[in-house]
């Protein structure tokens, strides 16, 4: 029999998205980002994410189907992320997800965020090279770090469809939403992450000592996988503050490139504490952060020192995508997993 046909519907933040897939073999990764939208406030605004998605939603999905060159009617199943995000943005892509799924008549399956973002890993296809060496078949268990604007923890996944365990996540800010408020104070344009980057290749790493959080030993008994970024931009504030009454010209490049390094630093130093205390060789990262060049770089030394098989998935499926939620739909299906009954509705706090 063939490899399961899946449309997934992405809607958990500003992206808009929607891919299908066949099984494991990637076939449409439609997206529309309302990023622009929310430039001039410095961060994403849910009620207009919320209305951009309402706009995009039907486009996006007929270039999807287009795309792949496929007929609604064939699917075998629709999946859609229903949490966690923001609330009035899931509730678009779950309402068009069970209007699409009650007219064909097909089957639905509502997916974690979070998981979708391993199930990205799967996906095969022309033009999709990974984002370090080559990758073999994703072998589990497998530690995740998971880091985007919206979101940064850490999975341990036995089995994608029955066994993902949350060994941590950030108690404040995601790592994301850092960069985004540390460029803002360095006067950088929003999203701050590529700004902060391309910044910080001309600046000294070293130069000023910002704080990795939570990882005194005090924190280490209930945060050894959690993350705490809100006393880093704080620092990052004040150290600015102080700068500025010296009446010297702040250095951003070192500004950028410290802290850069302090939350690759702290990532990275998490992750590869969490594979070697679970015994776990193999580390996944997924998330729109896994953009930044240091955040790559240091996970590739860390885990070559540390003998972790390290993946990371083509950029455009790291960040918000629905082909991801496609595939892991695709697992569902294949794993014989009965469909969700129409009752769900968004859970913008969906445990794993
Ligand atoms: O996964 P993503 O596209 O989804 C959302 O969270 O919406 O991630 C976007 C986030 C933004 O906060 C952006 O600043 C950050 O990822 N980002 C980066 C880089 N590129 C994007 N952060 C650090 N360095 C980058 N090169
Ligand atoms: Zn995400």
């Amino acid at each position: 029999s063939q490899e399961p046909l899946v449309l997934g519907i992405e809607t958990s933040c500003d992206e808009t998205g929607v891919g299908i897939v066949r099984g494991r073999t990637l076939l449409a990764n439609a997206i529309a980002s309302s990023m622009d939208e929310h430039a001039r406030f410095g961060g994403v605004v849910p009620e207009v994410a919320a209305r951009a998605h309402l706009e995009a939603m039907t486009p996006t999905i007929e270039r999807a189907v287009a795309d792949a060159g496929v007929d609604l009617r064939d699917l075998d199943a629709i999946a859609v992320t229903c949490g966690p995000g923001l609330a009035g943005a899931l509730m678009v892509g779950v309402a068009a997800a069970k209007a699409l799924a009650i007219s064909l008549g097909k089957p639905l399956y509502a997916v974690n965020h979070l998981v979708g973002h391993v199930g990205a890993d799967l996906l095969q296809g022309e033009n999709l090279r990974s984002a370090v060496g080559e990758a073999g078949e994703l072998e589990l268990p497998t530690v995740a770090l998971l880091v985007s604007g919206g979101h940064t923890s850490l999975l341990l996944v036995r089995d994608l469809v029955s066994d993902v365990e949350m060994l941590g996540e950030t108690i404040d800010d995601a790592a994301g939403e850092a960069f985004d408020k540390v460029a803002r104070l360095l006067g950088l344009p929003y999203p701050g992450g590529p700004q902060i980057d391309r910044v910080a290749t001309g600046g000294n790493p070293n130069a000023i000592r910002f704080p990795r959080g939570l990882s005194q030993p005090k924190d280490m008994e209930k945060h050894r996988y959690d993350f705490s970024f809100s006393g880093l931009k704080t620092s990052v504030a004040r150290w600015m503050e102080k700068h500025v009454e010296t009446g010297e010209e702040v250095p951003v490049a070192d500004v950028a490139a410290s802290f850069r390094e302090a939350v690759a630093d702290v990532l990275l130093t998490k992750a590869l504490s969490a594979c070697k205390d679970l015994g776990v060789p193999r580390l996944l990262l997924g998330g729109g952060v896994v953009a930044n060049a240091r955040v790559r770089e240091l996970a590739q030394d860390r885990a070559l020192a540390a003998g972790v098989e390290l993946r990371v998935p083509p950029l455009s499926l790291c960040t918000d995508n629905g082909a991801m939620i496609a595939s892991l739909g695709a697992q569902l299906v294949a794993a014989g997993n009965a469909p969700s009954s129409l009752e769900f509705g968004a859970d913008s706090t969906l445990p794993v």
